[in-house]
């Protein structure tokens, strides 16, 4: 990128926001743009969508908005689509980059929330937390302290197998250590031995890591690769007595399948953040096991995380309307095509 575009260019763009988002967004953008917004916290319909994306120089986006060839086929003049996400497997990054369209996303600032969600969720689930709210709270506790009482498992001194070892998983390690946990990872590449050492983890081949962790955690982005690389059969290589997190993305694990493992007991328990379809279908088979801990997607779901979201993917629209390199890229190969 070369220069700053003049202020009268700058006044004609519009952005589009596909839904509430929170204050840093308006404050950043509708001093320089035109907005147009959908105030509601549903997403608009695929034909509005399109009308909307057909108009816009700058699009604001979430993981529901599927931003696919047809989308930037209609697109007549955006410059740049600003994901208020991580991950960014909604949106079309190969055809984007062909015409010259900016991609950004929001890591790094919703790496802690996140590895947070999953230590809570591995905590509620070796320590049956939720059963005993509810056993509580349904006023069924009706006997006093007893030895074998609702008892669960350990974290100190297990093993967690990391499923991939980028922003996110490294920070569950930093928390694992924390609890005296034995480290293991699988990553498509290795990473350096000094990170290695900063976070006390070998690497596994992934059916090893299955093999031998007591706890399995899923922070792998969603591509083609990873697409259903839980199956079944992965699943079964892991102890009986192990548990599954998942707070990446649904469709890496078949949910199915999980549902049979679990029903069979063939692993000790499952917490998963994030469903192959959200809000989870009525008739999930997920929905008909007992040793399992289900949230509503809230890995980034602070206040904290979520306004520093919105800072960030307003900059990044900012930042390419205005002619600055944006700061978080998702495409570099973008940066060849002046726009
Ligand atoms: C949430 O799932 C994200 O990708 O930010």
């Amino acid at each position: 990128m070369e220069s700053e575009s003049s202020a009268s260019t700058v006044r004609d763009s519009t952005v589009y926001l596909t839904r509430k988002f929170p204050e840093p967004v308006s404050r950043i953008l509708e001093p320089l743009f035109e907005i147009t917004l959908n105030h509601s916290d549903s997403p608009v319909g695929r034909d509005e969508l399109l009308s909307h994306i057909e108009r816009a120089d700058g699009l604001l986006c979430t993981l529901n908005d599927q931003i696919d060839r047809e989308a930037l086929d209609i697109a007549q003049k955006l410059k740049i689509i600003s994901t208020y996400s991580v991950g960014y497997d909604h949106i079309d990054v190969e055809n984007a980059t062909a015409r010259g369209i900016y991609v950004t996303n929001t890591p790094d600032v919703l790496t802690d929330a996140t590895a947070d969600l999953t230590f809570a969720l591995m905590l509620a689930l070796s320590r049956r937390i939720v059963e005993g709210h509810n056993l509580v709270f349904n006023r069924e506790w009706d006997m006093p302290w007893f030895p074998s009482f609702m008892l669960g498992n350990d974290l100190s001194k297990k093993t967690l197998g990391i499923v991939g070892f980028g922003r996110i998983g490294r920070a569950v390690a930093k928390r694992a250590r924390g609890f005296g946990m034995k480290i293991r990872y699988h990553n498509s590449v290795k990473v350096s031995k000094a990170v290695e050492v900063e976070h006390d983890a070998t690497y596994s081949p992934l059916e090893t890591l299955l093999m031998e962790s007591d706890f399995v955690s899923i922070h792998l982005p969603l591509t083609d690769k990873t697409r259903k690389l839980i199956s079944y059969e992965m699943i079964r290589l892991m102890k009986q007595s192990a548990y599954l997190i998942n707070t990446s993305r649904g469709m890496i694990v078949d949910e199915s399948g999980l549902a049979d493992a679990l029903r069979r007991e063939e692993i000790a328990g499952a917490a998963l953040d994030v469903f192959i379809t959200e809000p989870l279908a009525e008739t999930s088979p997920l929905l008909e096991v007992n040793n399992i801990l289900l949230t509503p997607h809230l890995g980034s779901a602070t206040v904290g995380t979520r306004y520093r979201m919105g800072e960030m993917a307003a900059s990044d629209i900012r930042n390419v309307l205005l002619g600055i390199e944006p700061v978080s890229l998702v495409n570099s190969g973008v940066r060849r095509r002046p726009i």
